[in-house]
């Protein structure tokens, strides 16, 4: 579906939505008696990713927990939909539970741009000190009046870019067709690199490169790892440019309509499930940084200072164009945080 026609229904999904928070019923409602509530949770990536296995630990956990009463079914690798129609199907109530990236959201909201802003975030600890914050923490209910809830935010890690030639100067993405999720901060990052921005869901990346219908890409380790992206790219730059983590979301109404004693457990399970996987983030993406050069498949730029600059000089007109919509009083306790 175009992303415009999906915009469409996803504000028809939030307005139904919101309807139902306002003394409808659930969608996805009580289950008849004796049954669990049943928690649909798709995601797009493998489940040997920091998000596929807290998705997998949460179910196990939840399903312990709550005996005959709960039931989490996870769907990875996109095997029930790709990530901006999991957005629309939350609106819906048609899933109970996401995670995808904070990137997709730019059409709810300007706010979950920060995370994208060009090297804001050196590294995973500085992006944690943010989401801890008073304004991260404030970030998980900025959708709830549409029927969205977030309760968690699950790292993945810091993205790298991938290419046909070594990318070493920003000069050399010029021209490149890269693929960036669907969002509009990272369109505009490419285009400031000279590079041709392609939307693209990620389970059509690893075909995409693999047919030359895009030359390039952007992703964590894990990613480009566990989704083979570097079988079909034989270059590769460590630039730690930006973030990829998530918002845990539930539909609002559903979430509400659960007992309270079990959606208290389920919440504080979720809780604990976030600190287990996003401690271990980071040794995982850099285990598949390891994995991927043994496999000997592509060549690894590691920037000099200087060349850091440059990217970092490159990507700048980045925050000229977003600080303001994001809200600068945002951007400033991110980069706060990011000290
Ligand atoms: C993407 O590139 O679309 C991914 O970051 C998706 C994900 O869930 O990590």
């Amino acid at each position: 579906m175009a992303v415009h026609s999906r915009i469409r229904v996803i504000l028809l999904g939030l307005a139904l939505a919101a309807i139902a928070g306002c003394g409808g019923s659930a969608p996805g409602g009580a289950p008849a008696s004796g049954e669990p509530y049943v928690i649909k949770f798709p995601h797009v990536v493998a489940p040997a990713t920091p998000k596929g296995i807290m998705a997998q630990r949460f179910k196990e956990l939840a399903e312990e927990r709550f005996p005959g009463r709960v039931r989490v079914e996870v769907y990875p690798s996109a095997q029930l939909m790709e990530d901006s129609d999991s957005i629309e199907a939350l609106a819906f109530g048609e899933v109970q539970m996401i995670a995808t990236t904070v990137s997709l959201y730019d059409r709810l909201t300007q706010k979950f741009q920060v995370f994208d802003l060009p090297f804001l975030f050196p590294d995973l600890a500085a992006v944690e000190r943010f989401q801890a914050s008073p304004p991260g923490r404030e970030l998980l209910t900025t959708l709830t009046d549409q029927g969205i809830l977030g309760l968690q935010f699950w790292h993945n890690g810091m993205k790298q870019l991938t290419g046909p030639r070594p990318l070493i100067e920003p000069d050399d993405a010029r021209g490149l067709k890269f693929r960036v999720m669907e969002s509009d901060i990272l369109e505009a990052e490419i285009k400031a690199i000279g590079g041709s921005p392609q939307k693209m869901a990620f389970g059509e990346v690893y075909q995409a490169l693999q047919t030359g219908a895009i030359d390039a890409q952007e992703n964590t380790w894990s990613n480009i790892y566990s989704s083979k992206f570097y079988e079909v790219q034989p270059y590769m730059t460590e630039s730690n440019h930006g973030y990829i983590g998530y918002f845990v979301a539930v539909n609002a109404p559903f979430w509400r309509s659960l007992p309270d004693d079990l959606r208290t457990g389920l919440e504080a399970t979720l809780a604990e499930v976030t600190q287990w996987g996003n401690a271990r983030s980071e040794s995982i993406n850099l285990e598949d940084r390891q994995h991927i050069l043994d496999s000997g498949r592509t060549e690894l730029t590691v920037l000099t200072p200087q060349q850091l600059t440059a990217w970092q000089e490159a990507m700048r007109p980045v925050w000229d164009e977003f600080r303001d919509r994001i809200g600068a009083e945002l951007v400033n306790a991110a980069l706060a945080a990011a000290q």
